[in-house]
């Protein structure tokens, strides 16, 4: 082990960081390299940072507690739009060849976002089913912008979803969204482009309408969201409307079998990990507490979110390569926020109108932790992995360079109505607007899909 010291490139916030490095793991890289392109990318960039980790941080690390205390994943219900506080409720693939492994597939999540003067492809006109904290035009947003880029590729031409070809292919089958409430952002987006073909009738859905079931009649396809934030099994303990009623019981071992007890039923799981992890959480293995992050209890040792976020993934793709199913899961990255000037509960804003251009901003240092451990650890599922189809949905380089697709203060309706100008308004810099950036996750994803 060897201390290295590096810093953050996102300007304001240049934290100097100790990190405890393996030097195995960076051994375990350079032989992996060679084999996957993507994989090179991150290689070359990690060592340009001077930094790869593996297990143990030291506990110098300055992480803001910004997802703190807030309540991802909870339904939008009526009650919650008056909440004051922020709440994080929570055919024509570029190849026709099915690419086998190792063989070279275009990256479609390198490009830019370029102006397109199509925009978008439902409103809140069209589409009905845009929860409330999300419907940005509905909400009263004023600048519309934002809705004219393309995500466009560097290598190659990615062609734009098409719902009809998206539905015949999913004929007969069955496909999951399992994660947080960035996973119900996801999945409304592709309920409103569906739309246009034909309209889902909702099947299920649980108390809180965190998880729901959809199913296209003339397809014969179903389309979930399941709601589990950790992946793996944890007791919440948090009132209607997000509000922490103790620390987060986090059996990091253990799968959440709401969605393993059906991962059985679906063809297609697009499947993600994200910011619950930096909640205050007491961290079991063997049914035994082994730690607790952000606790402040002398009587528990403190432990890195990052190790528990390690953990779970890795008890979930040791599920997966476990598996001899044929189903395809598609693994999506941490999603940036782009709170300016301040964090989700302290003031923090997001107000560009326009995307980043590369290289005019970076990963944060939070967002940077945990898309380096996705990567490590899907790397090594992928090494081992079985009949299960298993790839990674690299969303999170996109997304960052879209500081403008989020709903800010229009997560609510009209939310300066009848206020002092100076009152303060909570913002949401961490969803999607819908219609919104988050659409071209659909076209991304119908890309792979496609291409086998
Ligand atoms: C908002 O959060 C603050 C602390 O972050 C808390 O004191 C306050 O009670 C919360 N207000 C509501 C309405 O939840
Ligand atoms: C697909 O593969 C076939 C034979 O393997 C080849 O002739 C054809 O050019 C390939 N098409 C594309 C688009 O790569
Ligand atoms: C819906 O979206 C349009 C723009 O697409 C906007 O002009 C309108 O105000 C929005 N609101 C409602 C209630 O439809
Ligand atoms: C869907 O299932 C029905 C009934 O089993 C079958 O007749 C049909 O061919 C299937 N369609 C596809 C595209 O698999
Ligand atoms: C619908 O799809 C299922 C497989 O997911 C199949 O068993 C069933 O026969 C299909 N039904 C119809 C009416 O095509
Ligand atoms: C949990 O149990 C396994 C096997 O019984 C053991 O290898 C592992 O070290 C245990 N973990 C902890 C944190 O006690
Ligand atoms: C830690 O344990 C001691 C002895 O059991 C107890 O007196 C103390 O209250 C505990 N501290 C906390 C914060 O739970
Ligand atoms: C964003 O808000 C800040 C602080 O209120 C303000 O200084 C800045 O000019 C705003 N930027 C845009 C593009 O509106």
């Amino acid at each position: 082990m060897i201390l290295l010291t590096f810093a953050s490139s996102l300007p304001q916030k240049f934290i100097m960081k100790k990190m405890k490095v393996d030097m195995n793991n960076s051994q375990i890289i350079s032989n992996q390299w060679r084999n996957n392109q993507v994989f090179v990318k991150i290689a070359i960039c990690l060592i340009l940072i001077g930094f790869a980790f593996r297990f143990y941080f030291s506990s110098s690390i300055q992480i803001s507690g910004f997802i703190d205390g807030d309540d991802d994943g909870k339904l939008p219900s009526p009650q919650q739009l008056v909440v004051a506080n922020f709440t994080l409720s929570d055919q024509s693939p570029v190849n026709n060849n099915r690419t086998h492994e190792g063989s070279t597939e275009c990256d479609v999540f390198t490009g830019e976002w370029i102006r397109d003067a199509t925009g978008p492809r439902y409103t809140n006109h069209t589409c009905n089913t845009i929860e409330p904290h999300q419907n940005c035009m509905k909400n009263g947003r004023p600048d519309s912008d934002y809705l004219y880029w393309r995500w466009s590729p560097t290598d190659c031409n990615l062609p734009p979803f098409d719902p009809k070809i998206f539905l015949n292919f999913m004929k007969n089958k069955s496909m999951a969204f399992i994660g947080d409430s960035i996973s119900r952002n996801h999945v409304q987006s592709l309920l409103c482009i569906l739309s246009q073909i034909e309209e889902a009738d909702e099947v299920y859905h649980d108390e809180e309408y965190r998880s729901k079931k959809w199913f296209f009649k003339s397809h014969n396809f179903t389309l979930s969201v399941i709601w589990s934030p950790f992946l793996t099994k944890a007791n919440i303990y948090e009132d209607n409307d997000g509000h922490s009623m103790g620390p987060i019981e986090l059996h990091l071992d253990e799968l959440d079998l709401i969605w393993a007890n059906q991962f059985d039923d679906y063809n297609h799981i697009m499947i993600a990990g994200g910011k619950w992890f930096m909640k205050t959480a007491i961290y079991y293995e063997n049914a035994t507490i082994i730690g607790c992050h952000n606790c402040k209890n002398e009587n528990i040792s403190e432990i890195e979110f990052e190790y528990a976020y390690r953990k779970s993934l890795r008890t979930v793709f040791d599920f997966f390569t476990k598996s001899n199913r044929k189903v395809n899961v598609l693994f999506r990255s941490i999603t940036p926020d782009h709170f300016e000037n301040g964090e989700w509960n302290t003031g923090g804003y997001c107000n560009r109108t326009g995307p980043f251009k590369d290289g005019e901003i970076d990963v944060r240092d939070v967002d940077m932790i945990m898309r380096d451990v996705e990567l490590e650890e899907f790397e090594n599922a992928k090494q081992v992995i079985k009949g299960l189809g298993l790839r990674l949905f690299d969303t999170t380089r996109l997304s960052l360079l879209r500081p403008d697709g989020h709903p800010g203060p229009y997560r609510v309706f009209h939310p300066f109505d009848g206020k002092e100008t100076d009152l303060k308004v909570q913002n949401d810099c961490l969803h999607w607007c819908l219609p919104g950036p988050i659409d071209w996750w659909n076209d991304i994803m119908m890309n792979l899909l496609l291409s086998g």
